[in-house]
């Protein structure tokens, strides 16, 4: 077994120079003898070593992978590949009854954009409740860090002043997209930005759900019916918008961030999640937003005659705060893309609403009448049946017991601390 190479060694260690001596030519001119005696007596040990490797390479690219092949190979199902993953731990986990370190109990990381608004401030208290890892994304057009004051200093909970129009990227889980200012008198202050931020600022989070594989839940609204010729109205109905009115920055931009989800979804491969949500209240809306409950409590609170558009008799539906987030929550974490119309579908009037406020707060409330707005729709209803069937899920609290739960909220908003707001609300 000994070898040429080896010979070669010993030599040169016994002190004989291997350069100039004539053994050193000999060796040259002795190489292809010793180069093929080399192979002949290493070629079966390369050859076992080959058999070998060939072996384990064939044994263990068949062993089952936690991400299937086609996650690895192909670009237009990169997106939903953490979802394959907590599949395939979720899978591991039955088998063998043990989680690899590092994914067991891994809480979710959920962006919410517009989070220190109205409902996104509800949803991410929810969120937090529920052990996730929350980020705020926010320009405060709208919203308010008052909101979120109660979750600063929660490791769990990031807030970040941030504009949906520029791109960001972060590593999330799931995505709520909520910013857009949602009161009329907001979103026709700026039209253009108001379409911006439903385009743009949705293409921008769509890109990013592309991006680390997060699941996208879009807030769209019963205003993508516009004035309806369908009652009540189902998320089969295409709706009977004015594409050039003053509310069509509103209407039209979320028809279009619709339309820009869906695209995502067929042609990216993106999960996604559509919400229509109808009229809803509760505290921590803005006061004096235009919108109809909270004009009317901050008025009637105010002793301030109640402005009814109109003749009063268009209809609304009015869903309390936390049916919509306990809907949005159901929705994101099931297995059906939507649209699903999120809203209560008990009908009042306006003037019915004016009546119901008088009986909570104040039963010498005025009423006013003033002319109607521009494009306001004479009726809305949801009709949920589908999100009933699918999602499980209907709301449970009538305007009455939700109502007093607003005011309250209100009365500590407008008059400062409680003790000011009793004394207030009884002069
Ligand atoms: N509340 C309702 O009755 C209702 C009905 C239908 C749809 N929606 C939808 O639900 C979502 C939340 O509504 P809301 O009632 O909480 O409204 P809101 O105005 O209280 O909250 C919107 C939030 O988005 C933020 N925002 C606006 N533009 C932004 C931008 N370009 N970049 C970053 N942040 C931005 C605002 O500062 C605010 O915090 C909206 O998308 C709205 O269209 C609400």
């Amino acid at each position: 077994m000994t070898s040429e190479l080896i010979d070669r060694a010993q030599t040169s260690k016994t002190g004989e120079s291997t350069l100039d001596s004539p053994r050193s030519s000999d060796f040259r001119r002795k190489r292809p003898d010793s180069v093929s005696r080399m192979f002949r007596t290493r070629a079966p040990f390369f050859l076992i070593g080959v058999a070998i490797a060939a072996f384990f390479f064939q044994f263990f690219s068949h062993s089952p992978s936690p991400i299937p092949d086609s996650v690895v190979d192909s670009e237009l199902v990169l997106p939903t590949r953490r979802v394959l993953l907590e599949e395939s731990a979720t899978n591991l986990k039955s088998k063998s009854g043990k989680v690899p370190v590092g994914l067991r109990g891994k809480r979710k990381r959920i962006l919410v954009t517009g989070g220190a608004g109205f409902v996104g401030s509800h949803l991410v208290d929810r969120l937090i409740e529920r052990g996730d890892s929350v980020i705020v994304i926010d320009n405060f057009f709208t919203g308010r860090k008052e909101n979120l004051f109660h979750h600063f200093g929660n490791p769990n909970f990031e807030l970040i002043r941030h504009d949906v129009v520029q791109p960001i990227l972060l590593e999330v889980d799931q995505i709520y997209h909520l910013a857009c200012p949602a009161s009329p008198v907001h979103y026709k202050f700026n039209p253009v930005k108001t379409i911006k931020t439903n385009v743009v600022g949705t293409l921008n989070m769509l890109g990013l759900a592309k991006r680390v594989g997060a699941r996208f839940l879009l807030t769209s609204t019963s205003e993508v019916y516009g004035d309806p010729l369908q009652h009540p109205q189902a998320e089969t109905y295409w709706g009977n918008v004015n594409p050039i009115g003053v509310r069509s920055c509103y209407d039209e931009g979320k028809r279009t961030a619709e339309t820009l989800t869906m695209d995502y979804h067929r042609g990216a491969g993106i999960e996604v999640r559509i919400a229509r949500i109808f009229n809803t209240y509760g505290p921590r809306m803005c006061l004096d937003d235009g919108r109809v409950v909270s004009n009317f409590v901050a008025q009637a609170l105010r002793k301030e005659p109640l402005t009814v558009y109109g003749d009063g008799k268009q209809t609304r539906s009015f869903q309390y705060v936390s049916d919509l987030v306990e809907g949005l929550m159901k929705l994101m974490e099931g297995d059906h893309v939507g649209p699903f119309n999120l809203g209560n579908p008990g009908e009042f009037t306006m003037l019915e609403l004016a009546q119901v406020v008088q009986e909570t707060i104040d039963p010498n409330a005025k009423i006013e009448y003033r002319p109607n707005t521009e494009d306001d729709p004479h009726k809305r209803k949801p009709d949920i049946s589908r999100a009933k069937e699918l999602l499980g899920w209907e709301p449970l609290v009538p305007l009455r017991k939700g109502l007093p739960l607003m005011v309250s909220d209100f009365r500590q908003r407008i008059f400062g601390d409680s003790k000011d707001a009793t004394a207030n609300a009884a002069s």
